[in-house]
């Protein structure tokens, strides 16, 4: 691979604006890539017990030869991590090294990570600069760009957090290829989104099989223009952010019906798949449209069925905290790179659910406008 002459670097303008870099061995580079854009000496460097043993020694390493104080912090790796009680910690931490507000956090590892320690940088002292690392292909398509950052309560996921947007995203592709295949499959879930969202030109790749070959940077490429001109356009998640939604609403329902044992991504696939068979059976979504979009999720092994049913889904879909008053905004796939939030009243979810599943329904479909 000609690692440089394929490294991507893309611009997102929200808050102070901030550059995402995709490229081959960054993290051999992350000093020098840093250096311009951190202002104090001292790097608050967390990461996981996953990542640590591979690429914490090697960042750390980089980031000292330019000069940084780094101080290191292993969070235990999954979901459970993002709680009030880690970031408890990661506080007490920064207070305790001695961190400024001219100082900064730096995520190395995947979506649990950067949300926890973006999180902690964001009140640390009122927030102090965030850099994203990020070691999944998830987390390189969708949870280090925008500027999202949470953890989860009992209540439910992401319900506690601030926006708080990086100085700096650095994609170091070679991470992905020690990505158990359930975990890159995770990330090519939000991959295909993007492909139905934006439309074509990153579609097509999704109709056979990603892997982490060459181009695999220009996929992360594509995948974060189409999230930085979202979130540029709406970076609060008032309006039209909610589109990255698509297949989200049944996502999250089943992660929460399976006590969060099944992943992210391949929740999001069975939620594409329920989503675009209930717009393809209220017609709006054609039956060419609707068999790309199941190929492309079987052409990448994902699932693209559920053992729950509409009415277990509605329940779960509706405890979620995206609801807003009697109605729930789902995003409808009209076509590639055409989808539209429409808001539903609650009482409707169980039969377009239902359609989704390959029943019928006789109340779905009289939605009440597009946003
Ligand atoms: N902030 C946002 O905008 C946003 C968007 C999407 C998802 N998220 C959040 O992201 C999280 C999911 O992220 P994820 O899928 O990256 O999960 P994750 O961070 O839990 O990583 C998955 C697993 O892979 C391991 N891992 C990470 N990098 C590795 C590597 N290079 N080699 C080997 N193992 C590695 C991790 O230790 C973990 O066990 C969820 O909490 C979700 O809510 C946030
Ligand atoms: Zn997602």
């Amino acid at each position: 691979m000609n690692t440089a002459a394929m490294e991507r670097e893309i611009y997102v303008n929200t808050g102070g604006g901030y550059k995402v870099t995709v490229g081959a061995g960054l993290i051999d580079r992350c000093g020098e890539l840093l250096r311009p854009v951190l202002t104090g000496d001292t790097v608050m460097l967390i990461t996981d017990t996953s990542v640590a043993p591979l690429y914490l020694k090697r960042a750390t390493s980089s980031l000292t030869n330019a000069g940084f104080r780094v101080v290191p912090y292993v969070i235990p790796a999954g979901e459970t991590s993002k709680n009030m009680a880690v970031i408890t910690s990661l506080l007490e931490l920064f207070a305790n090294s001695g961190l400024t507000r001219s100082d900064a956090v730096v995520s190395l590892g995947g979506g649990v990570v950067g949300d926890t320690a973006g999180f902690a940088a964001g009140v640390y002292m009122r927030g102090v600069a965030f850099v994203q690392i990020p070691t999944t292909l998830l987390a390189s398509v969708d949870a280090s760009v925008g500027g999202k950052t949470g953890v989860d309560l009992s209540a439910g996921k992401n319900l506690a957090g601030v926006f708080h947007q990086p100085k700096a995203v650095l994609c170091d592709v070679l991470c992905l290829d020690t990505l158990p295949s359930e975990v890159f499959a995770d990330g090519v879930a939000e991959v295909i989104k993007t492909g139905i969202l934006s439309g074509e030109e990153l579609f097509s790749h999704c109709e056979s099989r990603i892997d982490k070959s060459d181009n695999i940077i220009s996929i992360i490429e594509k995948c974060v223009i189409y999230k930085a001109k979202i979130v540029e356009e709406d970076e609060r998640d008032s309006g039209r952010r909610k589109l990255l939604n698509l297949g989200h609403t049944v996502g999250h329902a089943i992660e929460r019906l399976s006590g969060y044992t099944t992943s992210h991504g391949y929740a999001v696939a069975r939620g594409i798949a329920v989503i675009s068979r209930a717009a393809a059976a209220l017609g709006q979504l054609g039956a060419t449209e609707l068999d790309r979009i199941i190929s492309a999720l079987e052409a990448n092994s994902l699932p693209t069925t559920t053992e729950y049913t509409a009415t277990e889904l509605a329940a779960a879909a509706t405890s979620d905290k995206k609801r807003k008053g009697g109605t729930l905004t789902l995003v409808m796939p009209r076509g590639i790179g055409d989808c539209v939030l429409i808001d539903y009243p609650v009482d409707e979810l169980e039969g377009i659910f239902s359609l989704g599943l390959g029943g019928e329904s006789t109340s779905a479909g009289t939605s009440t406008g597009a946003l």
